[in-house]
C-alpha cells in the first residue's frame, strides 16, 4: 500500500432555492458522506446561486486555497439557468474530459436521461473540478463511477507517480 497525503477538496452546491434557504441542500452533505467513507477531507463547503460569476467565484477560491477536489452539484442539464458547466470551462486550464465521459456513460445503464447531463471535468492548476448533476440519488450513483480513478488522478496532479501503471 503506497502512502497517499489525506486529499482535500471542497464541495459546491449551485442552486438559487438553496442558495436563497428556500430548501435544504441535500446533495452536498450527499457527497460529503461519500467523502468521509473515501477518507477524503473536506474543508470548505458552499452553495452559490445559478449564476456564472457566483460559481467562477466560488471556483476560483477554492483552486487559491490548493484544494485537490472540487466538487460541484447541480446545474449541468438543459434548463435555462443551468450554467455549472460554462462556469466550470471558464475556470480550468485543461480538460480532463474522462470523468464526465464515464459518468455519462455508466449513467445511461441506469437511466435514459443520462444524457441530459452537460457535467464537464477539467483541471486549474493543481485542482480537479468533477460536475456531478443535482439529485442526491444522481451525485451518489456518478460518484460511484469514477471514485476509483480520483486518488491517482490527484496523484498525478501532486505530481507524486513516479511510476504510472505500478500501483
Ligand atoms: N445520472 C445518474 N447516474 N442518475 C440520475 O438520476 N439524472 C439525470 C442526469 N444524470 C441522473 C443522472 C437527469 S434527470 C438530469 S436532468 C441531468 O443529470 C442533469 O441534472 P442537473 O440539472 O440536476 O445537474
Amino acid at each position: 500500500m503506497v502512502f497517499m497525503r489525506k486529499i482535500r477538496a471542497g464541495i459546491i452546491t449551485v442552486s438559487d432555492r438553496a442558495s436563497r434557504g428556500e430548501r435544504n441542500d441535500v446533495s452536498g452533505p450527499e457527497i460529503a458522506r461519500w467523502a468521509e467513507n473515501m477518507d477524503i477531507e473536506i474543508v470548505e463547503e458552499a452553495i452559490v446561486p445559478d449564476e456564472i460569476p457566483d460559481i467562477r467565484k466560488s471556483l476560483t477560491d477554492f483552486v487559491e486555497k490548493g484544494f485537490d477536489l472540487i466538487l460541484t452539484t447541480g446545474g449541468t442539464g438543459f434548463a435555462p439557468r443551468d450554467v455549472t458547466p460554462e462556469a466550470t470551462r471558464a475556470v480550468i486550464d485543461r480538460e480532463a474530459p474522462g470523468f464526465a465521459e464515464a459518468m455519462r456513460a455508466k449513467s445511461l445503464t441506469i437511466t435514459p436521461h443520462a444524457v441530459l447531463s452537460r457535467a464537464v471535468s477539467g483541471i486549474c492548476r493543481q485542482s480537479l473540478i468533477i460536475n456531478l448533476p443535482g439529485s442526491p440519488k444522481a451525485v451518489r450513483e456518478n460518484l460511484g463511477f469514477i471514485e476509483k480513478a480520483i486518488p491517482h488522478a490527484i496523484m498525478l496532479l501532486r505530481n507524486e507517480v513516479k511510476d504510472c501503471g505500478s500501483n
